[in-house]
């Protein structure tokens, strides 16, 4: 009798709305436990509210994973209504749900998801589910199972919109999206956020093409959906491009995509210029991209857009002033930037670096390396105006140049080893940090020996 009564409560908590079998096809088939015909209209015929359920998922996680600062929350879980693009226009939860269910080609099952590098919050699965899915009794194959994870709020960085049956009708995104990831601790690319942490395995490229209806973007630059399909598929994990929709660049004079690698947000306060190539300060950039880029309803202003010769399609299109009612947007700032600036970088592993090593490298990144000209300790970047021309440290000026500011960042180098997939410097190009350091030394003739290469590595790796 308990045991029925546990399988109904398995169920009850697995669902979230969405009809049992389809998500737990194996556990309904197992004849031992004695629920196969348990449906949802049964569930609610007892009384079940399947979405306080879910709701109350979500509140859990909040309140277990730390002190709750409102900034978090916007951080996480604030989509500032851009789900009128994502889905209303573009459609993207059509491509979720797949075309058996009313959407459209083959769905994104939660293995399709976490190929691409999408990533689960473990906290936001009731205990019973993360049971099921360890046994193997959750279908991870089926869509279905991908919108009951949505709608536990699970999926780190987006947010599903539902019609009144239930169905999947809309999703918008959020920062945590490109800018968390998940400790892994339940199973690879499910477990516990981690905030700040840069997104490398996502691909933010191939998602956004898997939307049935592209011309919100493909429109203003002129282009066909299946064109901008392919500049999208060639961005790369960890990649995005947020200028495309301003300037129309889609690949470097040598050919290669225009995308940079998803930064780290650790060490930020008290830097003057963000991003790679110092387009403002965060709070300059911060709003670009959350209307210009996640397509958020609020207003916004930047007169650098009327360029029409740097910035033809933003100054189109009028890029430069938005307006909207309500504004979604302007009152999230400031506890936005507050949690941002908050990220602090974890501490390197222990065992992830030779202590002594280490010592002799930060002598040498103060001294004989220079490297602390530019990345001055603490904030690790240049106080005040941190630009750099691209001449300076020996790179060409495509980045820089997309830019008002025309230059490079001395990026804040904390959380080094949060960045170590998908190579270094704006686009990748060098591999490891071995071969960013073997650049400096021959960009300012520093004579390094190799021993004196490798403490200056062991040093990064502190940071
Ligand atoms: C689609 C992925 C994506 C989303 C969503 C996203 N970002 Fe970013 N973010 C990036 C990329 C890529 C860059 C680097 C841009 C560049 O240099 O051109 C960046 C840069 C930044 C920077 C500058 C970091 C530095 O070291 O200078 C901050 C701050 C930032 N993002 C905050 C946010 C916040 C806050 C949100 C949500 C409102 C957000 N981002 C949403 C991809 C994203
Ligand atoms: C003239 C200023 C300058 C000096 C000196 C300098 N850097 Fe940098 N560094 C930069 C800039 C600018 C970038 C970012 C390049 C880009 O955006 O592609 C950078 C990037 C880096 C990165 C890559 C960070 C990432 O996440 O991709 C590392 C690591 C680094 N520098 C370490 C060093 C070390 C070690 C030294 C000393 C040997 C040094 N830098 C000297 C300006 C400087």
């Amino acid at each position: 009798m308990d045991q029925t009564r546990n399988g109904k409560r398995a169920c009850v908590l697995l669902i979230a709305g969405i009809p049992v079998c389809m998500l737990l096809a194996n556990a309904c088939a197992d004849p031992s436990s004695n629920h196969a015909e348990v449906t949802t209209s049964a569930l609610e015929a007892e009384g079940t509210n399947v979405e306080a359920i879910a709701d109350v998922a979500a509140v859990e996680a909040t309140s277990t994973a730390g002190q709750t600062q409102p900034g978090r929350n916007i951080f996480r879980f604030e989509t500032f209504g851009d789900q009128a693009f994502w889905g209303d226009k573009l459609k993207l939860h059509q491509a979720i749900i797949g075309s058996q269910a009313g959407g459209v080609g083959a769905g994104i099952s939660p293995k399709t998801a976490l190929s691409l590098g999408l990533k689960v919050d473990v906290q936001a699965l009731p205990r019973s589910l993360q049971r099921d899915i360890t046994a193997g009794r959750v279908n991870l194959d089926d869509p279905g199972t991908t919108v009951a994870l949505l709608k536990l709020n699970a999926v780190v960085g987006l947010t599903g919109y539902y019609n009144e049956s239930g169905q999947l009708s809309s999703l918008g995104i959020q920062c945590a999206l490109c800018h968390s990831i998940v400790d892994d601790s339940f199973a690879p690319g499910i477990g516990r956020r981690l905030d700040g942490w840069p997104n490398r395995d996502l691909d933010v490229g191939a998602i956004v093409a898997a939307a049935p209806d592209l011309s919100a973007i493909s429109g203003p630059l002129n282009v066909t959906d299946d064109a901008l399909r392919g500049v999208l598929r060639g961005w790369g994990r960890g990649k995005f491009d947020a200028l495309v929709n301003l300037d129309g660049k889609v690949t470097r004079p040598e050919g290669g995509s225009a995308a940079v690698l998803i930064p780290p947000l650790f060490g930020l306060e008290g830097v003057g210029l963000m991003t790679w190539n110092g387009w403002g300060g965060i709070g300059v950039w911060v709003p670009l991209v959350i209307v210009l880029e996640m397509h958020g309803q609020g207003t916004f202003s930047d007169r650098r857009l009327r360029d029409a010769t740097q910035f033809p399609i933003a100054a189109a299109n009028g890029l430069d002033r938005t307006t909207a009612s309500p504004d979604l947007v302007t009152a999230n700032l400031a506890p936005l930037f507050a949690y941002v600036e908050s990220l602090q970088p974890p501490a390197p592993p222990r065992g992830s670096y030779d202590v002594n090593a280490s010592k002799r490298g930060q002598a040498l990144f103060t001294g004989k390396a220079r490297c602390s000209g530019c990345h001055v300790p603490p904030l690790y970047t240049l106080p005040g105006w941190n630009l750099v021309p691209p001449g300076a440290i020996g790179i060409d000026a495509f980045q820089a140049d997309r830019s008002p500011n025309h230059g490079y960042r001395p990026p804040p180098l904390r959380g080094v080893q949060t960045r170590m997939k998908g190579g270094f410097f704006h686009d990748g190009r060098f591999p490891t940090l071995a071969d960013v350091v073997a650049h400096f030394d021959t960009q300012f003739a520093l004579a390094l020996t190799d021993a004196e290469k490798s403490d200056l590595v062991e040093f990064l790796k502190t940071l």
